[in-house]
């Protein structure tokens, strides 16, 4: 039976991948380790069939596994990974961290998009797997299909990203801050506008709204910088989507991505409005067809009011699998330019939804 270690599984994103592998009934035919940095030898859950958890900084017991899949982040992944495979091990390594994102010796997984390079990566023997970043992953998830049928000279892509995208702890301060303000504007005497508005803005300037986490107000605001300093003045973050974007879609030269990464105060939907520069005037029926047959999760909203407020929202989207694309049209730019808003649950394609499906894709090679 195929041993697959689980760990960081406690962790936000490895709890809703955990959850995801129960609902689809994932465990079943597999023999299921859990493991932990800090409490080995405690109760495992019910899935370990009665063993209790392991060392997850001792190689011998990981190297005993033949798949581990790790959400226990990148710092995890930057002291274990290279010792283990030192060590010689063999197997399979499925990463929900960067750490490795960009390595010569990884595949990038996000199968809607591109199981036909993972498919080739796992017949030529590559063992080693890594998610790729949530912005990345819904986009190319909504629009992955224009690329492929050469259709995008380039692609800019405004983020709304959600808080969950910088950790559980980020989501609590945020839910912390709105709590904050409203008790503000509850204590307020006016109900007039301008009267709420200076009691909002003094509470997000005032010294007592929690800000530890995310270093300023994000209640009632927005923070235009995701990551680390990169050269030329982007962010990480903005660096990921064409160096991730193109290394999942598999293409040479590459087309160029970039654009500006928000966070705004939203839990776990990532939102993104892109601008395409077509590579040719296509008419939008053909464009929304190659989106809409593109997978069996994206949805094309029809460009109004009714469905865009419906549908298109991460109120709308949260918790689900759904990745809806709207707002289509063609830009006043030009023929050949196209506006697009999408959406999506940045926990479940973002981040565990594919490493459950490498699994599963692993176990059918294994098999075959
Ligand atoms: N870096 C992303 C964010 C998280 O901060 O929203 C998912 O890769």
């Amino acid at each position: 039976m195929l041993r697959v270690g689980l760990i960081g599984w406690r962790g936000m994103v490895g709890s809703v991948l955990l959850e995801r592998m129960r609902e689809e009934k994932d465990f079943s035919g597999i023999e299921l380790i859990f493991f932990s940095t800090s409490n080995a030898g405690g109760a495992a859950p019910a899935e370990a069939g009665g063993a209790s958890l392991r060392d997850a900084s001792n190689l011998r017991e990981l190297a005993a596994c033949d798949v581990l899949i790790s959400c226990q982040g990148g710092e995890y992944t930057s002291e274990v990974y290279a010792p283990l495979r030192q060590s010689g091990w063999k197997g399979y390594w499925i990463d929900a961290a960067s750490t490795l994102r960009m390595s010569d010796e990884s595949i990038i997984i996000l199968d809607p998009v591109n199981s036909s390079l993972i498919e080739q990566g796992l017949a030529r023997g590559v063992k080693t797997y890594a998610g790729g970043n949530c912005t990345v992953s819904l986009m190319l998830m909504a629009v992955g299909a224009l690329f492929q049928a050469g259709l995008v000279e380039w692609l800019t892509s405004m983020t709304y990203q959600a808080a969950s995208g910088a950790g559980a702890a980020k989501m609590i301060e945020l839910v912390r801050q709105m709590r904050h303000l409203a008790n503000a504007a509850q204590k307020s005497p006016s109900e007039n506008a301008l009267d709420l508005d200076r009691t909002l803005i003094s509470a997000q300037r005032g010294a007592s709204l929690p800000t530890e986490e995310f270093g300023a107000p994000l209640a009632g605001s927005l923070l235009p910088w995701i990551d680390k300093e990169m050269p030329g003045g982007q962010t990480r973050e903005e660096w990921k989507g064409m160096a991730e974007g193109n290394k999942i879609l598999g293409l040479h030269p590459p087309v160029p991505i970039d654009g500006i990464c928000v966070r705004i105060g939203t839990m776990r939907c990532h939102s993104q409005a892109l601008c395409i520069k077509l590579a040719k005037n296509v008419p939008l029926e053909e464009i929304e067809q190659h989106i809409a047959g593109a997978n069996p999760w994206v949805r094309v909203v029809p460009n109004n009011k009714e469905s865009s407020l419906r549908c298109l929202t991460p109120t709308a989207v949260s918790g689900t699998l759904q990745v809806p694309i709207g707002r289509l049209r063609k830009l006043n730019l030009g023929p050949q330019y196209l506006g697009a808003f999408t959406v999506g649950d940045q926990l479940l394609w973002g981040a565990a939804e594919p490493l459950r499906r490498m699994l599963g894709i692993l176990r059918r090679h294994l098999e075959s």
